[in-house]
């Protein structure tokens, strides 16, 4: 069975099991292509409208952060799986899948990681992590981002890796161990490497397509068992999709047998106009010339948004608006109302 397979079969399997249990709360119906949404688990427990609005809309929910080392790992020795197992009974229990978020990224690393130091001593680390991690969700999560921002945020030349605390101690070599430790921990999950700032016009997006490009090449040439490149999509509204750039990125990895999904949907405001409408308008135009360019060199195996309601999202952490107004990055109002965004990934979700 196909990873992709693997994501959408098991999908209808457990919308099926719902259908069994009257006990359980019912999914989100199946869609041509699952939808999914990043999910916070202090607002799980506290707001009931947003608890609902997953369990109606996603197929498939992503922790925003409780897979991270900083939560998973507050000492060398200890793993914490509290949270993500609440997630994922949360998903289990509502016939949604849950993905993996994230095993290696070079940020919202504990304090104590920065006393691994050396060859050995880090590849011990990443070995570790990644078996008992995977290990620990072995069979219950289908997918994974196994790297998450590995390019350099302006690459050039042979600087096009983002330095970390794997590459300082491994080399280049980290990514390709990093997806062996984790196929041979679940040879069934599928395994993607996730980027951001690879969606738009301009030479800044198309370099860092190109380096990203350059990492899968170089991890197939290898052998190395890489199934997916994620789009993290954090779409800057003021920025145009670049469709060409997009499309034959996509036809280059589908020629390597890699898929890619769209992991972290949001379109950021801060720049769009004040009016509502229009801004509405221009965020769902964004993120549908995206689906539209990487659909176009092949079906996306899942399309998660970074949250579902702009009542909790990231995006003002970096991204507030002159106007004061609130940002509008996601595809339910803070109302829980759905805008032009929710419409426009329907349109590629749905089946026709
Ligand atoms: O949990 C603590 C809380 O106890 C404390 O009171 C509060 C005070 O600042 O901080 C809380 O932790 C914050 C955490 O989000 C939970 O809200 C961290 O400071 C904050 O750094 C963390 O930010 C997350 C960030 O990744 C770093 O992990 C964002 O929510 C999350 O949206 C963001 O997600 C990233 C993806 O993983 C990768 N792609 C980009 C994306 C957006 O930056």
């Amino acid at each position: 069975m196909r990873r992709r397979d693997f994501v959408q079969g098991g999908l209808a399997v457990a919308a099926n099991a719902a259908l069994q249990v009257p006990a359980v709360q019912s999914a989100a119906p199946p869609r041509r292509i699952p939808y999914g949404s990043a999910v916070r688990g202090d607002a799980l427990v506290d707001d009931f409208e947003y608890r609902t609005a997953l369990i109606d809309r996603c197929q498939l929910i992503v922790p925003e952060g409780v897979l991270k080392w900083e939560t998973l790992r507050p000492s060398e020795d200890r793993f914490d799986f509290y949270y993500g197992d609440k997630l994922l009974s949360f998903a289990d229990q509502n016939g949604m899948k849950m993905r993996g978020h994230t095993l290696i990224w070079y940020a919202a690393m504990p304090e104590w990681t920065k006393s691994i130091r050396g060859g050995k001593a880090s590849e011990k680390a990443l070995t570790k992590h990644i078996h008992t991690v995977v290990g620990n969700y072995k069979g219950r999560i289908p997918s994974w981002d196994v790297i998450n921002e590995a390019i350099a945020d302006d690459p050039r030349g042979s600087d096009y890796l983002r330095p970390n605390l794997w590459l300082e101690n491994m080399g280049k070599g980290y990514i390709e161990t990093a997806f062996r430790r984790a196929a041979e921990t679940d040879p069934q999950v599928q395994l993607v490497i996730n980027e951001y700032d690879i969606e738009c016009v301009g030479e800044y997006f198309k370099n860092r397509r190109n380096a990203l490009l350059r990492v899968v090449r170089d991890l197939r040439d290898r052998g190395a068992p890489i199934h997916a490149v994620g789009f993290q999509a954090h779409l800057k509204g003021q920025h145009e999709i670049d469709k060409e750039g997009v499309s034959s990125f996509v036809a280059e990895l589908k020629a390597m047998d890699v898929d890619v999904l769209v992991t972290e949907l949001d379109v950021i405001d801060n720049l769009l106009p004040s009016d509502e409408k229009q801004r509405d308008e221009v965020i769902a135009g964004r993120a549908t010339d995206l689906l539209q360019a990487i659909s176009d060199a092949n079906q996306p195996t899942a399309i998660l948004t970074w949250g579902i309601t702009d009542r909790y999202t990231w995006v003002p952490t970096w991204f507030t608006r002159e106007d004061g107004s609130p940002n509008r990055p996601l595809p339910l109002d803070r109302d829980y109302k759905a805008k032009p965004l929710m419409d426009a990934i329907e349109r590629f979700t749905t089946p026709a």
